[in-house]
């Protein structure tokens, strides 16, 4: 099979597309035949050693992919060769063919395309998790959503919709505050134009009461200063660069709470919680309240240009590569 390696810590430049062995289950894990894997931000960190996991070189990068399973190993039981899944796999999701413990798959609804389904793990299952059981979002309230054109942005604009809220987003451009808009989004605000709390604010009568944060820097200090008294300020990633600090006094002094999120640990941690997330993720799909925006395809040999458009600041909604 064919397999995207990173043999050295840098740029997607570095990576290679070469041949490879094709991988086979141990016990309790399934081999997938890749129609899709999405690409995220985290990809462009792990190729250089600087995402949370750090794994041995040589290895494929990729961490969520849908397609048909292939073989099936010893002692799994609820999949068999042929069955539609996703796999939320962590890494060798850029290859013709990865292994997934069967604990970290998924039944793909039989409604959604190869390709779609890879979009969908890591953004809609982090939004669902922020939005719901880190934050409890509830009906009524306002939520601000930073780079909401973006992979975890955009299917948090769309789930905090699903869940009732008024969603306000911020991005840096026209065209990617109207996606924004045509996907739910309430007001939108371009964050790069000046200073985004006086409007916030205005909008909310006094503050936000959640604020999903995949931008970090700068954006995340202002956000401290729009959040409303009680609000939930979800930590969930640092593309800008610069990972902010939270002054105890403001924390304090506003009643808020800063709330860590770190989906991928559910895989392991909060099952339960997991698999009930992506059933009400996939029931707001099939109620068409879940419009996942693939905007662009490319080839397992161009997996270099698609890290390179997140990288890039180019990507709208997800990115998908296809084998
Ligand atoms: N905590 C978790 O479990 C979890 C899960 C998934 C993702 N994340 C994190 O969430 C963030 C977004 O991930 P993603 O996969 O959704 O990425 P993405 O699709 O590339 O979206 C990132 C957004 O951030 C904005 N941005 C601001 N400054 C940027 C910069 N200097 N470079 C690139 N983008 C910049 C961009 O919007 P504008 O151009 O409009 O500013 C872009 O749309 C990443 O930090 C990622 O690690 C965390």
């Amino acid at each position: 099979m064919k397999a995207v390696l990173c043999r050295r810590w840098g740029g997607p430049e570095s990576l290679s597309v070469e041949d490879a062995a094709d991988p086979a289950p141990g016990p309790g894990e399934v081999a997938i035949r890749v129609e899709g894997c999405g690409v995220n931000f985290a990809d462009t960190l792990i190729i250089q050693g600087k995402y949370q996991v750090r794994p041995d070189l040589p290895f494929t990068p990729g961490m969520e992919v849908a397609g048909a399973i292939a073989a099936v190993g010893e002692g799994v039981e609820r999949y068999r060769v042929g069955d539609a899944v996703i796999g939320m796999v962590g890494t060798g999701g850029f290859a013709e063919r990865v292994v997934c413990p069967e604990r970290h798959l998924l039944s793909r609804p039989a409604a959604v395309d190869g390709v779609t389904a890879a979009s969908m793990p890591v953004a809609y299952g982090t939004a669902h998790i922020a939005l719901a059981d880190r934050a409890g979002l509830k009906p009524g309230e306002s939520l601000l959503v930073h780079g909401a054109s973006g992979g975890v942005g955009l299917a948090a604009v769309e789930v905090g919709k699903a869940m009732g809220a008024l969603v306000i987003a911020t991005a840096s451009s026209d065209d990617k505050l109207a996606i924004a808009r045509e996907h739910g989004a309430d007001h939108a605000i371009d964050y790069t134009k000046g200073e985004f709390r006086d409007t916030v604010k205005e909008l909310t009568g006094g503050g936000a009461d959640v604020i999903f944060d995949p931008v970090g820097g700068d954006v995340f200090d202002q956000s401290l200063r729009c959040i409303s008294w009680g609000g939930r300020l979800l930590v969930i990633g640092f593309a800008a660069g610069r990972i902010p600090q939270a002054p105890a006094n403001i924390v304090l002094v506003k009643n808020i709470s800063v709330v860590g999120v770190h989906w991928g640990t559910y895989r392991d941690k909060g099952r339960t919680v997991l698999r009930d997330s992506f059933t009400r993720i996939f029931g707001w799909l099939e109620e068409g309240k879940l419009r996942p925006l693939v905007s662009r395809t490319y080839i397992l040999d161009e997996t270099a240009r698609a890290i390179g458009d997140l990288a890039e600041r180019r990507a709208r909604g997800k990115i998908v590569v296809t084998p």
